[in-house]
């Protein structure tokens, strides 16, 4: 949240926003290390180093970035009360408080995300930013081509009509049929409920891509850090880079 830079420094307890006004004026305010000199900048103190003669008044928030790769059973909330294992048993070592990006069902495997970083999770999330998942589906015996196109097109649910899917087939094999699934929407349950629509039994769910991110190298149960430069592609896709 973006705020007057003299009502940051008066929040920080070192001086009232009169004084706070004459420090900047007196060039003794830094950001980021460079010395400011405008008066009325708005900045949001989670985002930068603010400092006063050198000292350190509010300092940028550490953000981490993970990619998990989700195993079945698994809850992709932070606590469960019935004491459930939740997707933050596989991560060690992370001090920070970090939560999912969305949610997989318990029984949906794969491509999860995991920050601390509000406004990214937040764009990510939000349906104008339209960020596209793949999911593979494995369902039980055969499926035929009206049902594919009624998946594509549309398919009316309690809540709505699903936006055009991009569908098609990859394999079968004993019985069973693997279709692949992109959408942009993140309703609950949406995959699973579209095959339901059109008669089709869900026995497995994958998320295979989120936002352009695979499970390269990442097997069942690991995670990654994500790259900067992976980063960035995310704030772009969030809306948060112009
Ligand atoms: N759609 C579903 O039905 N389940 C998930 O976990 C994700 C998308």
């Amino acid at each position: 949240m973006e705020e007057r830079l003299q009502k940051i420094i008066s929040k920080s307890g070192i001086a009232s926003r009169r004084a706070a006004e004459a420090l900047i004026k007196e060039k003794r305010i830094t950001i980021n290390g460079t010395v400011v000199t405008e008066l009325g900048i708005k900045v949001d103190a989670m985002r930068c180093t603010i400092a006063v003669d050198g000292r350190i008044i509010a300092q940028e928030e550490e953000h981490v970035y993970l990619l998990l790769n989700k195993p079945k059973a698994y809850l992709s909330t932070a606590k469960d009360d019935r004491g459930r294992r939740t997707v933050l048993d596989l991560v060690l070592g992370i001090a920070l408080r970090i939560y999912p990006v969305g949610r997989l069902d318990y029984n949906t495997t794969g491509l999860l995300l995991l920050t601390n970083d509000g406004a990214l999770t937040n764009g990510l999330l939000h349906p104008k930013q339209e960020v596209e998942k793949t999911y593979v589906a494995t369902v039980k015996g055969r499926i035929d081509e009206t049902a594919l196109q009624r998946l594509r097109t549309g398919i009316s649910l309690e809540d709505g009509v699903t936006a055009p899917a991009k569908v098609r087939m990859l394999e079968r094999t004993n019985g069973l049929t693997k279709i692949e699934v992109i959408i942009h929407e993140g309703r609950n349950r949406q995959v699973r409920r579209m095959f339901a629509a059109v008669g089709c039994d869900v026995r497995a769910l994958m998320r295979t891509n989120f936002a352009g991110l695979s499970l390269d190298g990442v097997k069942c149960g690991a995670y990654r850090l994500l790259t900067k430069g992976e980063v960035d592609r995310l704030r772009l896709l969030a809306g948060l880079l112009r």
